[in-house]
């Protein structure tokens, strides 16, 4: 099916999929077209500055408010509470699609988080797993949901309308959306940042100028569509942490037009302008930020969402793997497709890694050694996609994290083949 997006981010759309859907010069008139009601959905408080604002008027056959109460369900998100602290660096190998029916919720794991879902800061990520499409339809109260998939074609229906998604591709839901994942292919994998804070959006330029990184004419929305459906549907909503669900008898995928911009989008990472040293020395990895979530602390993420994609490595006389470094950001890393330029081997398509706050991380040792001893030519770092959700404060692993099979139990030995190469007599 050929899919119908508006181009842009941060703008003002408007979309209707019947002609007159949407009131002209005012948002809730007395009797709104078709005989629809009238609904506002925010995304941040009303008195948000204009630049900060996120919200979107949408006109539909049922308002939301026409639900039954929400039961809390039976089965919960996998990954359980959190686990113990631990400053360790930690690595897994990708989880394994499971046998039984697992549907997009039933296969979201927790894998780490850094703040109760209530707190309006701090995110939560989690390893997806599914080999059939949902049955039901989905909101989550508690968080924009930045999704990325690494194995299997994703169609979301939303409220707003239908996004397909691929892997090198990513795709934000707004906080509160209703939205339902159906599978394309046989089964799914990825990723998903759970963002509990200020919604992403796009960093600042500085001296970069006004193009460059993701470009906003790339980031897609889509156009008003609705079901139209006298048929029991299943609402699931998480809230605080929680999976609760009430039966309707139509489907709440039933918004005939909208206006706004607090919208679901996708972004093809192909579409990335990287931009890199032409000189000497590995610049810092916010060159790399495609989208950020900042905290009340100017410069200071809340999250930040950083690829590595392919790109050209030219710089001279330079160590150009990523530097050893210890930070004060946390970084979730997970890899797409290909190899990773720091890691020659451990660090798998599906898997995942955590440096936490100060913990020392770098290329392993043998990435090192053949970085040090390599002659430099221009070449080409292809065939990747590498990224990371970098957050301020620390993510500490759930139980499930810490007690999967996946957890890789010898990381710390990728940094003990470092050769000693130090000689007091030898400049
Ligand atoms: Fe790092």
């Amino acid at each position: 099916m050929n899919l119908e997006y508006l181009s842009g981010f941060g703008n003002e759309f408007a979309s209707e999929a019947l002609p007159g859907a949407l009131p002209v010069g005012q948002n809730s008139p007395q009797k709104a077209p078709y005989g629809l009601y009238t609904e506002l959905f925010s995304g941040t408080a009303f008195t948000m500055p204009r630049s900060e604002a996120r919200r979107t008027w949408l006109y539909r056959i049922q308002p939301s408010a026409n639900h039954p109460a929400f039961v809390k369900l039976e089965r919960q998100l996998a990954g359980g509470p959190l686990g113990a602290v631990t400053p360790n660096r930690l690595r897994w190998n990708p989880l394994d699609i499971p046998g039984e029916p697992t549907d997009f919720i039933d296969g979201l794991a927790r894998m780490v988080a850094n703040a109760a879902s209530e707190h309006p800061a701090g995110i939560s990520i989690y390893n997806y797993r599914a080999n059939r499409s949902m049955q039901r339809v989905f909101f989550n109260a508690d968080g924009e949901l930045l999704i990325v998939p690494e194995q299997g074609r994703l169609r979301i229906a939303t409220e707003l309308g239908v996004l397909e998604v691929a892997p090198l591709e990513i795709v934000v839901l707004p906080r509160g959306l209703k939205f339902r994942v159906e599978l394309l292919d046989a089964q799914a994998r990825g990723y998903v940042a759970e963002n509990h804070g200020a919604p992403l959006r796009l960093p600042d330029l500085g001296p970069i100028g006004s193009n460059g990184l993701a470009n906003p004419r790339d980031f897609l929305t889509p156009v008003a569509r609705y079901e139209d459906l006298k048929q029991p549907t299943t609402l699931v909503q998480k809230f605080l942490g929680e999976l609760w669900a009430c039966e309707l008898d139509h489907s709440p995928l039933n918004v005939v037009a909208w206006h706004g911009n607090n919208v679901p989008y996708k972004y093809d990472l192909r579409r990335f302008n990287t931009i890199g040293t032409v000189s000497f020395d590995h610049p810092d990895p916010s060159i790399f930020t495609v989208l950020t979530s900042p905290t009340s602390v100017h410069g200071l993420a809340n999250l930040d969402f950083v690829i590595f994609p392919p790109r050209w490595m030219v710089a001279e006389n330079t160590f150009r793997p990523p530097w050893f470094h210890r930070n004060l950001m946390n970084e979730y890393m997970g890899l797409i497709q290909g190899a990773y330029d720091a890691k020659a081997e451990g660090f798998l398509p599906g898997g995942a890694s955590l440096h936490s706050c100060m913990s020392a991380h770098g290329p392993d040792g043998e990435t090192c050694t053949k970085a040090i001893n390599v002659e430099l030519a221009p070449h080409k770092i292809d065939n990747t996609m590498a990224f990371m959700f970098e957050t301020s404060q620390v993510l500490r692993p759930t139980q499930f994290a810490l007690e999967c099979a996946q957890l890789q139990t010898t990381y710390d030995a990728c940094w003990a083949s470092l050769p000693a190469t130090f000689n007091p007599n030898r400049r």
